[in-house]
């Protein structure tokens, strides 16, 4: 799916229909990376996508970039977009074509790297299909993450999508922006954890897609299996409300946050998405020491055979 979506040029992203709720979901991820990911750090953005948070990583001034992704075109556009920017980019860049909720990536990650934070932005619901993948993306996570490391991540908000769901007739969720149809039956009751199916649209940013309720209270509890424990979630209306009005943020946070020509139903589609930011606990001895870490510095220009395949 992710594969067919073409790379939409700047000019083309700011005539989006969205453009407010795009700039608002980016201006989130700027605020979890700037709070949580410190200058000169080392990065591994997993579902990186076409590199859409490149420039926030820039800005963060960080030391090291590894971007995952299972979609092999999103891998390429994210290429050409850290070639095109070869005068800004002052760290490196390594990707990896892989499944990380079915398979390990340590395999591939450079030898001696431990990460300062890990990301995963909107993809988490991609992976609770099933409970051995949610595991598998949580365990690639924690494995090379360093003690005290955030793991920041954006998905979907259950909570809201099933409030929603039991508010409303029948099973789709619609309006101008996004549309959600849910494979449950009519009593609207999930008695399993995963594999909680609902296909999502949203106007000029996804096609229909099968994406699986993210329970915030399952999430929390197996990613504290995995050494992760949790530092704060929002509902991101109510992020908004805690960082909107900061002044750290405001100043220091790109993009800025820009409000104008948000619509109630962006507003909506906004209200079914929540952060959550996880500390990496325990004690460091099962990492691999980060001193063996020795990868030339400073931004170096990458083909597509860079690209290291676990698919
Ligand atoms: C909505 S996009 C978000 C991209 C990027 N994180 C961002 O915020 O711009 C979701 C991404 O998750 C990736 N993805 C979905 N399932 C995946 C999986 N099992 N393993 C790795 N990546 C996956 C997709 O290919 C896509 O690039």
């Amino acid at each position: 799916m992710y594969n067919s979506r073409t790379n939409q040029d700047r000019d083309t992203r700011n005539k989006s229909p969205i453009k407010p709720l795009r700039n608002f979901n980016n201006w989130v991820k700027g605020v979890l990376i700037h709070k949580y990911v410190p200058t000169q750090s080392t990065v591994l953005d997993i579902s990186c996508g076409k590199g859409g948070d490149l420039f926030k990583y820039h800005f963060r001034n960080i030391k090291n970039y590894v971007g995952v992704d299972i979609a092999l075109s999103s891998l390429v556009d994210c290429i050409n977009r850290y070639n095109e920017n070869s005068t800004q980019f002052k760290f490196p860049m390594s990707l990896v074509h892989a499944d990380v909720g079915r398979r390990s990536i340590e395999s591939a990650l450079p030898r001696g790297l431990l990460f300062d934070a890990v990301s995963c932005q909107f993809a988490v619901h991609y992976m609770f299909d099933a409970e051995e993948h949610a595991r598998t993306l949580l365990r690639n996570v924690s494995e090379r993450l360093k003690i005290g490391g955030k793991f920041i991540v954006t998905t979907s908000d259950a909570y809201v999508l099933v409030k929603m769901l039991r508010a409303a007739q029948g099973l789709t969720l619609k309006n101008e922006v996004f549309e959600a149809t849910f494979h449950c039956t009519s009593e609207k009751s999930f008695p399993q954890t995963f594999g909680n199916r609902y296909d999502f649209q949203l106007v000029d940013a996804v096609d229909r897609c099968a994406e699986y309720l993210v329970p915030p209270k399952h999430f929390i509890d197996l990613a504290k299996e995995h050494n992760l424990s949790l530092v704060e979630h929002l509902n991101f209306h109510d992020f908004y409300q805690k960082y909107g009005s900061n002044q750290e943020t405001k100043v220091n946070v790109k993009p800025e946050l820009k409000l104008e020509g948000m619509t109630e139903d962006q507003w909506t589609a906004i209200y079914l998405y929540r952060a959550f930011v996880f500390e990496k606990i325990g004690d460091d001895t099962s990492l691999v020491q980060d001193y063996q870490f020795n990868q030339p510095s400073g931004y170096r220009k990458l083909s597509e055979s860079d690209i290291i395949s676990l698919k």
